[in-house]
């Protein structure tokens, strides 16, 4: 039977290769290039020497920056009011590479490396039923036999050893990492302990803003259309990006260079658990700073307030792997609705270590919905103040009835 094993190169996958070789199953391994920092020649070569029958690379960074980035930053996703979701984004596009393997060889089995206690498992399969409803799992570390033979780290490395797989000489660091073009995640390990500072040398993509980044400002203005990025200009030097991949990779490496978007998070998993994570998203942090910006001002109120509810249920969505769903769908489309009126331009400006909104303009010719007129303390802009008085005497009402029926409100 053929199996589709979604191939990291690393110790794990590498062993479950060999493993499914054992049960023989015939392999093929597929390796989606996200954007991670990955010497994929070599971890073919590596695939095919442990006897993968073929390792196809998918190079899927500009579908991912599209297709999930895009309308992430579209919906202002943010989980738990901190991640931005760079793990959870990725994985229902490397799904599509997976299943699409499984389609093109007629692979009626896919196999995954990720743990039975975390997310990753969740949104991996439920993606994969969602694309090809009849596809069977298989999940090595939730397999009994798989698990009794192989309790951690140390027994993969001898079962390495045994199977002439090579085992990478220098010291993994002491936490687990899942790295892409939109972050770089940290779990496990030294980390679990979440009363302990994470070492300042985990940090690949950001520096330490107080002591590496410039001690000086720079001014960006990002262009919006329908709450999408279209182009990015560094004001310093004029020089404008306008691809997404452009745009992201530019981000990233500027606000790199500032120390934006790091994080340090206990967050809620699907399954039950807290775990800690650290997170280092510089590009996805700029360009959210900006989106939110031009979205209050661009907004009615009203519908704001009802698209921030939407945003945090899809938030939870894609966190729990729900990205193919019906209410992943019909929640998006609300929110791209209301993006129809999110298109201008944000000025922000990078500091050590954060990002902030300077200046704002609607695309639209008439301004927008902000109004200088109306809202000038020089001018009356059509406004009448008289009515304000009316408008707090009926808001009032409600207040003053408390104190009647209740008693006065109580001062400290
Ligand atoms: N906790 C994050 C999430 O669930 C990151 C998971 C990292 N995954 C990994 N295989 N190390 O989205
Ligand atoms: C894993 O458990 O495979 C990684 C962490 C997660 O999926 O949440």
């Amino acid at each position: 039977e053929k199996v589709i094993l979604a191939y990291s190169g690393g110790l794990d996958t590498s062993c479950i290769l060999k493993w499914l070789l054992e049960k023989k199953y015939e392999v093929i391994c597929v390796m989606a290039d996200v954007g991670q920092q990955e010497d994929f020649e070599a971890a073919r070569q590596k695939a095919l020497k442990i006897g993968a029958q073929k390792v196809i690379v998918a190079d899927v960074k500009q579908s991912f920056v599209e297709h999930y980035i895009w309308p992430a930053v579209q919906m202002g996703l943010i989980y738990e009011e901190r991640y931005l979701l760079g793990t959870s984004l990725a994985r229902p596009c490397i799904s599509v590479a997976l299943v699409k393997a499984a389609q093109e060889h007629g692979a009626k089995y896919l196999a995954h490396g990720a743990t039975g206690k975390g997310n990753d498992q969740v949104r991996f399969e439920l993606c994969a039923y969602a694309l090809q409803p009849n596809l069977k799992i298989i999940a090595p570390w939730r397999d009994v036999e798989f698990c009794s033979r192989f309790q951690g780290r140390l027994d993969l490395i001898e079962y390495a050893r045994e199977s002439g797989i090579e085992v990478s000489a220098k010291p993994t660091a002491p936490w687990s990492t899942d790295a892409n073009i939109m972050h770089i995640s940290y779990e496990s390990g030294v980390l679990e302990d979440p009363s302990h500072v994470a070492p300042s040398s985990l940090y690949e993509l950001t520096v330490d803003p107080l002591t590496q980044a410039p001690q000086r400002t720079v001014r960006l203005t990002i262009y919006f259309e329908r709450g999408l990025p279209t182009h990015v200009e560094d004001l310093a030097s004029s020089r404008v990006y306008s691809t997404p991949l452009e745009i992201l990779k530019f981000l990233n490496d500027l606000g790199g260079t500032y120390g934006i978007g790091r994080i340090d998070i206990v967050e809620n998993r699907y399954v039950g658990l807290k775990s800690r994570g650290v997170y280092e998203t510089p590009g996805g942090t700029i360009l959210y700073t900006a989106h939110q910006d031009l979205e209050v001002f661009s907004l009615d109120r009203e519908v704001l307030r009802t698209k921030q509810l939407l945003r945090d249920r899809m938030a939870d969505y894609v966190y729990n792997g729900f990205w193919f769903s019906p209410e992943a769908l019909y929640v998006r489309r609300c929110i791209e609705l209301a993006q129809e009126r999110v298109s201008g331009q944000v000025t922000v400006e990078l500091a050590p270590g954060y990002c902030r909104a300077v200046a704002r303009k609607a695309a639209a010719a008439s301004g927008g919905l902000y109004n200088e007129q109306l809202v000038s303390m020089d001018v009356h802009g059509g406004y009448v103040p008289q009515d304000a008085g009316g408008f707090i005497a009926i808001n009032a009402v409600r207040i003053r009835e408390h104190v009647r029926a209740f008693g006065p409100y109580e001062v400290k």
